[in-house]
């Protein structure tokens, strides 16, 4: 538990966090879940899951479009939603490394470009946050259309910003803690060429929702980030003291 949580607390609803990778959203994402009792759900790794499965049934970006969809939409990814132990599963095995490698993180913009791929992840996302309020409890969601698409009703929207050149910094120090050496203009041209196919997709395009709080990160650590969110967690009255 988190040294900045005065109190337990406890969320109840939805959080919604978006916005290109590399602002610090899955850090902070699961550390606010872990501070607040929630549970967490990484969107992202269930498009990367997906993805793998593609590559693994020996298709590529060059392959039809109708059987990376079919292969992507028949892909049994089951993700697990306590952030103390997060995790991603395809068929049953833990593909959490696997996933951050770099054919999937090439192919993955393609893929999750797709509509009915995107149909499918949805459903299941949906599936998770219903049962994780339904038990009275909160759910912390990230991704890049949480707040636009996939709960345009949850009651604290955040989306997260950072220039370029820091986010491209950041991945660059988080590839090198998994070893994964990249060079700093390669890295800079993949985050450009994501965040393109990101924002320029015609399905659920990267934005932030109209009724979302913008938090500009270049400036903020990791806890910066964190104490405005337990703040707006609070200010919103989405936590109650966590029963002893
Ligand atoms: O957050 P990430 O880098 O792990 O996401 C991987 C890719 O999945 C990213 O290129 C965009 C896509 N994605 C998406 O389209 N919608 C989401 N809700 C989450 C991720």
């Amino acid at each position: 538990m988190s040294g900045l949580v005065r109190e337990a607390k406890t969320l109840q609803g939805i959080v919604a966090m978006d916005g290109p990778s590399g602002t610090g959203k899955s850090t902070v994402s699961r550390r606010l879940a872990v501070a607040c009792g929630a549970a967490y759900l990484d969107t992202g790794a269930m498009y990367r899951a997906a993805t793998l499965a593609v590559l693994r049934a020996g298709l590529d970006e060059s392959s039809p479009t109708e059987k990376i969809v079919a292969v992507a939409t028949a892909a049994d990814v089951e993700s697990v939603t306590d952030p103390t132990a997060p995790g991603i599963r395809l068929a049953g095995e833990d593909v959490e490394a696997e996933i951050r490698d770099v054919p999937v993180t090439k192919l993955v913009s393609a893929v999750s470009a797709q509509a009915e791929v995107r149909e499918a992840l949805v459903a299941r996302q949906r599936r998770l946050i219903d049962a994780a309020v339904a038990a009275g409890g909160g759910i912390v969601v990230e991704g890049r259309d949480i707040g636009s698409v996939v709960t345009p009703d949850a009651p604290l929207k955040v989306y997260l910003t950072a220039s370029d050149e820091v986010r491209a910094a950041r991945r660059r120090r988080q590839d090198a803690r998994a070893g994964r050496a990249a060079d700093a203009k390669a890295t800079l041209a993949d985050v450009r060429r994501r965040d393109r196919l990101d924002s320029t997709r015609a399905v659920s395009p990267l934005h932030a929702a109209k009724d979302a709080l913008v938090l500009d990160t270049d400036e903020l650590s990791v806890d910066d980030v964190l104490t405005a969110l337990l703040g707006l967690v609070e200010e919103r009255g989405l936590c109650s003291p966590t029963p002893r």
